[in-house]
């Protein structure tokens, strides 16, 4: 298997019993990231692989998501637009300053 070049981490805000709960599944992550997977097979980025996690602890600031291996840590990645900056930063590689967190 080839690793990727980039993994997405969209925060799911799944807890230890197993239960989404909290901010950033409140506000649909998991719609979101089923767009950011679908986008990216739309545009060929076949070397960023995407997965759900349990709470990245940045709920303030949810939806929350992490790009490895830059640590580019985005919240408020809240619509699908906001999803395409974050993919069209990728293509650039820079990052969705609009999203960065910055030591919040
Ligand atoms: S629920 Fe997403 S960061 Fe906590």
């Amino acid at each position: 298997m080839k690793k990727p070049k980039h993994h997405i981490f969209v925060c799911g805000s799944f807890r230890a019993n197993g239960a989404p709960q909290g901010v950033c599944n409140k506000k649909d992550s998991l719609q979101l990231l089923q767009y950011l997977e679908q986008e990216l097979s739309d545009r060929g980025m076949t070397d960023v692989a995407v997965s759900s996690t349990g709470c990245l602890k940045l709920c303030d600031a949810g939806p929350a998501m992490i790009v490895y291996p830059q640590n580019w840590w985005y919240g408020r990645v809240e619509t699908e637009g906001a999803v395409d900056e974050v993919i069209d930063a990728l293509e650039k590689g820079q990052p969705a300053a609009r999203y960065l967190l910055d030591g919040e």
